[in-house]
C-alpha cells in the first residue's frame, strides 16, 4: 500500500517535472488526464441544512430542497448506482494525491485546506421503518480500520489540555454510541479523516511545512458546532501531524455553515438562494418519474407522500448503500401497503439530482448565491497567503511564533459546494464524504539579475530579485487550479508553469462580483433588489 503510494508520488512528480521540461506535448497529456478525470462519474447527494441563525431563512426553505454541484451526465445512461458509490468514499484503496507537487526549487509557503465531515449517520430518517443500525463506537476490530486508529482513541482522551473556543469545548471529541445518533461521525468517517491527514502528512513531509516544533500561531484549525466536524477535524490532524502536542493547540470555532466569521450578513445572497430554491423546486415537480416514485415509495410505506418527502429518503438510503445493509422494508399491510424501498426508486431519485445539477448551472443563480457565500472565506484564505508571502521576503526578521502556514476548515456539504462553485469549478462532482479542497502557496526560487545582461564598465553588483508567488488549488487529490475561474485562461505554456497568485488575488478583491454585476461584497450584498 504505502509503497504503491508513494511509487505513484513519485510517477507524478516525474510527470509534472516532464511538464515543465517537455511543454506543450506533456501539458497535452496531463489535461487529458484532468478532463478525464472530471467525467468520473460523480456522487448524489444529501444536503444538510445550516442551522445556524442568520441562514434561518435558509434553512426551513433547504428543507425542502436539495443542493449539489455535480458533472454533465455524459452520452451513455451513467450508473447511479455505481456513481452512488462514490459519493461513499469508502476507504479500501488507495488513490493519487497530487498536493504537494511543483517545479524543482520552488518553496511551499503555506496550505490552507477545507474538508467536508466523514461518513456519518443520516440526518433523516425513513417513516415506519428501522433505522440502520450501525454501531458508532470505535474499534479496531471493525471495518474499515486505521493503523493510527488506537493511538487516535487515546490521544483523543487527553482532549482537555488543548483549547477550545466556547461552546466546543462540550463537544464529544470521539463518537462513542453503540446505536449511532442522527448525524453521528462513523468509524468509517474517522478512518477517512485519518486516511486524508496521513496523506497530507506524506505529501508535505519533504517540504518542511511545519516544524516538529511548530508554534500555536502556524496551525489554525477551525470547525463548526457539530461533533461531525469537530472529531473528523481532529482526525484529520491526527493523521496529519501524529501524537500533536495539545498545549500548543486551539480550536476555533464558526458559527455559521459558510465559515463566514464576522461578515455573514449579506441580504442579497439569501434572495438568491431562496430564487435558486423556488428554481429546484419547478424542476422537481415537473419530473413525472420522480414524482410517481415518491407516490410508490409512500404506497410501499403506508404513509402520505408528503411526508415521505418532508423525510428526504435519500440521505437515509444513501447510508444503506454505504454501508453495504439492504433498503428498508415494512410487513405487509391491508391497505396496499408492505415491501421494501428498491434500488430502481433510489436510482430515480439520483438521476433527477443529476439532471437538477444541469440545470442550475445553466440558470446560474446558485453561483450568485455561491460568490457572496463563500467570499468572506476567500478573502480571509486570500489574507492569510498575503501575510505569509510578505513574512517570505528576502530580508525580513521572521516574527516571533511564526506565520499561519497551516490551516484546516472541517465543514459541510453545504461549505464545499458552494466554494466549489465560487471558484468556478461548477463541473466539479458533488463534495463526497471526506472530500477535501486544498490551496497551497508556492514561490519560486529567487532569480539573481545583471548576470544575463552584461553592463559593460559600471562595477556593479548582481542584485537578486525575490521568487514569485503561485496557488495551486486541489480538489480530492487532483490539481484543478486551470479549471477555476481565474486561471483558466492563463497561458501554462509560457515560463510559468503554475498559476499567478495575483491571479487569485485579484479575482478575489474585485473579479468575482462581475458574476453579480457589483465590484466589491459590500455592493452585491446591500444593493436594492431591482
Ligand atoms: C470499495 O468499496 C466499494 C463499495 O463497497 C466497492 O464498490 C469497490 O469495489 C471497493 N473497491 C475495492 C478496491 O475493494
Ligand atoms: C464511551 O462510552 C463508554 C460507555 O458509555 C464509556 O465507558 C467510555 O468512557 C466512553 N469513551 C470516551 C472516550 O468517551
Ligand atoms: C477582506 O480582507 C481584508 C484584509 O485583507 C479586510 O480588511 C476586510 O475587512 C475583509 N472583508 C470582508 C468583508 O471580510
Ligand atoms: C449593473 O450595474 C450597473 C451599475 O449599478 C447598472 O447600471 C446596470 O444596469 C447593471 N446591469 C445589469 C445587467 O444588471
Amino acid at each position: 500500500m504505502e509503497r504503491d503510494q508513494s511509487n505513484d508520488k513519485m510517477l507524478a512528480r516525474n510527470r509534472f517535472l516532464l511538464l515543465v521540461v517537455v511543454g506543450g506535448a506533456a501539458l497535452a497529456i496531463l489535461s487529458l488526464s484532468l478532463q478525464f478525470l472530471n467525467l468520473i462519474p460523480t456522487t448524489p447527494i444529501v444536503e444538510e441544512r445550516p442551522f445556524q441563525a442568520a441562514d434561518r431563512v435558509v434553512a426551513v426553505a433547504l428543507g425542502k430542497s436539495r443542493k449539489r454541484v455535480f458533472p454533465v451526465p455524459h452520452s451513455e445512461e451513467p450508473n447511479h448506482i455505481s456513481e452512488a458509490y462514490g459519493y461513499c468514499n469508502t476507504p479500501n484503496r488507495t488513490e493519487q494525491a497530487w498536493e504537494g507537487h511543483s517545479p524543482a526549487d520552488y518553496k511551499l509557503l503555506s496550505v490552507q485546506v477545507m474538508i467536508r465531515h466523514g461518513d456519518r449517520y443520516p440526518l433523516y430518517s425513513i417513516p415506519k421503518t428501522k433505522r440502520p443500525s450501525i454501531d458508532c463506537t470505535l474499534s479496531t476490530s471493525r471495518k474499515p480500520s486505521h493503523p493510527l486508529l488506537n493511538s487516535f482513541i487515546g490521544h483523543m482522551g487527553q482532549g482537555s489540555r488543548g483549547h477550545w473556543e466556547s461552546p466546543l469545548s462540550s463537544v464529544p471529541r470521539l463518537p462513542n454510541h453503540s446505536a449511532c445518533e442522527m448525524g453521528e461521525l462513523t468509524q468509517t468517517g474517522v478512518v477517512q479523516h485519518l486516511h486524508n491527514g496521513q496523506l497530507l502528512h506524506h505529501a508535505y513531509k519533504r517540504h518542511n511545512l511545519l516544524p516538529s516544533d511548530w508554534s500555536p500561531r502556524q496551525l489554525w484549525v477551525e470547525t463548526t458546532g457539530k461533533s461531525r466536524t469537530l472529531q473528523s477535524g481532529l482526525a484529520f490532524l491526527y493523521g496529519f501531524i501524529p501524537d500533536f502536542d495539545w498545549t500548543r493547540l486551539t480550536v476555533r470555532h464558526q458559527w455559521s455553515t459558510l465559515f463566514c466569521g464576522s461578515a455573514c450578513d449579506c441580504p442579497a445572497r439569501n434572495r438568491y438562494l431562496e430564487e435558486e430554491q423556488r428554481r429546484q423546486y419547478r424542476f422537481r415537480v415537473a419530473d413525472t418519474e420522480l414524482e410517481k416514485t415518491y407516490v410508490d415509495m409512500a404506497r410501499t410505506l403506508g404513509v402520505l407522500t408528503r411526508q415521505l418527502r418532508a423525510a428526504n429518503p435519500i440521505d437515509s438510503l444513501l447510508c444503506h448503500l454505504c454501508h453495504d445493509l439492504s433498503f428498508p422494508c415494512v410487513p405487509m399491510g391491508d391497505t396496499g401497503s408492505g415491501g421494501c424501498l428498491t434500488m430502481a426508486q433510489f436510482a430515480v431519485i439520483r438521476r433527477q439530482q443529476l439532471d437538477d445539477e444541469v440545470d442550475r448551472r445553466r440558470m446560474g443563480l446558485y453561483r450568485k448565491y455561491a460568490i457572496l457565500a463563500m467570499y468572506p472565506y476567500l478573502n480571509r484564505t486570500a489574507t492569510k497567503m498575503e501575510r505569509v508571502a510578505k513574512a517570505s521576503e528576502a530580508g525580513r526578521q521572521p516574527r516571533a511564533g511564526g506565520e499561519e502556514v497551516f490551516t484546516l476548515a472541517s465543514a459541510h456539504d453545504v461549505t464545499v459546494a458552494p466554494l466549489l462553485s465560487a471558484l468556478g469549478l461548477e463541473e466539479a462532482r458533488f463534495p463526497r464524504f471526506a472530500a477535501r479542497i486544498v490551496f497551497e502557496l508556492w514561490k519560486s526560487p529567487p532569480v539573481t539579475q545583471g548576470q544575463a545582461k552584461k553592463k559593460a564598465g559600471k562595477g556593479e553588483k548582481s542584485k537578486t530579485k525575490d521568487g514569485e508567488l503561485f496557488i495551486r488549488v486541489l480538489y480530492n487529490g487532483e490539481d484543478v487550479t486551470f479549471h477555476t475561474t481565474f486561471c483558466r485562461s492563463h497561458d501554462r505554456h509560457t515560463s510559468q508553469p503554475l498559476c499567478p497568485l495575483k491571479n487569485f488575488l485579484s479575482f478575489v478583491r474585485k473579479d468575482m462580483f462581475s458574476v453579480v454585476n457589483a465590484t466589491s461584497y459590500k455592493e452585491a450584498c446591500y444593493r436594492r433588489p431591482g
